[in-house]
């Protein structure tokens, strides 16, 4: 892979990010925990669905439109929170998908620890955006980014359960890669080698915390007081009385991220989240857990018609999309699928991303026979038995 032009699918994208950002950069965005099982198992799960094309149906125009967490979106799929996107673009951060997610008229999700802060991410675009939280320990810190989302107009909230401890990323480990990056002995000829990145990420201030201006600054020789910050502000013992708390104080369209089971969606109901993210933060968290597609049918079975089900993990084909609506879902969100083209191309790159993805759907759509979105449903699926 020479450029972006050259990229024809997804898989090409991150060919051409390797050739791009520094390994151990590269290994982060690819990487899962432990032995990469679930991750290798979220883009394998959609190999146990196949599409059942609709024969001669009409599909001279198709609508791609539907809504998530209480947005218009042009297609049934958005940007998912993917922290320290300096790292992946040092020039632009956050910046780059905010932009690209807003030119096709698709939500953003801004995460908890961008690199840009929530109102630089949100001024930057006019599409609508998703601000992604942790449960923080400092209830007044936890508050204040509550007020400033609002005030910044972010219209829905994400909340992110999975996280509570880091996943174990032996990449990471090997490489020598600290967040933000640092330069350690493993790593520092790794950043030498990509000498434009190494440029940009120097000048850009690439490790500053938008949303915590008082965590200590980070120069590249020591990023260990930063994760030390870091890792005071997770809440441990959080539970369903902290999510319930955060729906009411939020007030809008709430998702909770990370659930992983039916019963869980159905506590994730009853505490009033309007959707529920099936993640397993692809695969970098818990590992040998199942691949969030295997769990739409399920979950839409106890959930209901009402509740939204977003699914994220695994998700690199137009067709991936398609299933998961198919199944039941109402949308997906991207994560690896995007960052790719950000590693590979920053904004043309994600722009990239979303056509390549827009396409495809597209023509799955019209080759399934379906001429909307609400027209695809569970007899346009069949499992592989
Ligand atoms: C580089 C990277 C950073 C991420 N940062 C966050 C984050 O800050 N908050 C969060 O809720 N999820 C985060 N995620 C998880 C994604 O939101 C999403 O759940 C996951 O990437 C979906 O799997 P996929 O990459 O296979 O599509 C991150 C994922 C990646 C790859």
């Amino acid at each position: 892979m020479r450029n972006l032009k050259s990229c024809i699918n997804i898989d090409d994208l991150a060919r051409l990010a390797a050739k791009k950002v520094p390994a151990p950069v590269y290994d982060y965005v690819e990487g899962g925990a432990d032995d990469e099982v679930t991750l290798i198992r979220n883009s394998q799960g959609f190999q146990s669905y196949q599409i059942v094309p609709k024969a001669l149906q009409d599909v001279s125009t198709i609508q791609t439109r539907t809504r998530i967490l209480g947005c218009q979106t042009a297609l049934p799929f958005y940007i998912s929170a993917t922290g320290f996107s300096g790292m992946m673009c040092p020039k632009d951060a956050e910046l780059a998908g905010a932009r690209a997610a807003s030119r096709f008229g698709i939500p953003y999700t801004a995460s908890t620890f961008s690199n840009r802060s929530l109102e630089q991410i949100s001024n930057c675009a006019a599409s609508d955006k998703f601000f992604q939280v942790y449960v923080l320990d400092d209830e007044n810190l936890a508050l204040d980014l509550n007020l400033r989302a609002k005030q910044a107009g972010y219209k829905a909230m994400v909340l992110t359960i999975d996280t509570i401890v880091g996943g174990n990323r032996e990449r990471d480990a090997r490489s020598g890669l600290t967040i933000p990056p640092s330069l350690t002995l493993k790593s520092t000829l790794q950043y030498m080698l990509r000498p434009k990145w190494l440029m940009q990420y120097l000048l850009s201030d690439g490790a500053s915390m938008g949303n915590f201006p008082h965590l200590p600054k980070v120069s590249l020789g020591d990023s260990q007081a930063f994760v030390e910050a870091m890792s005071k502000l997770f809440k441990k013992d959080l539970t369903w009385n902290d999510a319930r708390r955060m729906i009411n104080e939020w007030q809008g369209p709430f998702a909770i991220k990370g659930i992983m089971s039916a019963s869980d969606a159905l506590k994730a109901k009853e505490a009033g989240a309007s959707a529920v993210i099936l993640s397993n933060h692809g695969g970098r968290q818990l590992d040998g857990t199942p691949a969030p597609i295997e769990l739409v049918e399920e979950v839409r079975a106890a959930v209901g018609p009402e509740m939204e089900i977003i699914v994220d993990g695994g998700i690199r084909r137009g067709t991936d999309v398609f299933k998961a609506l198919a199944l039941g879902a109402n949308a997906c969100s991207l994560g690896r699928a995007y960052v790719r083209g950000l590693s590979a191309g920053g904004e043309a790159g994600v722009i990239h991303a979303l056509n390549l993805l827009k396409t495809e759907f597209e023509r799955c759509m019209i080759l399934a026979g379906c001429s909307s979105v609400d027209q695809i449903g569970p007899e346009h699926i069949r499992k592989v038995c």
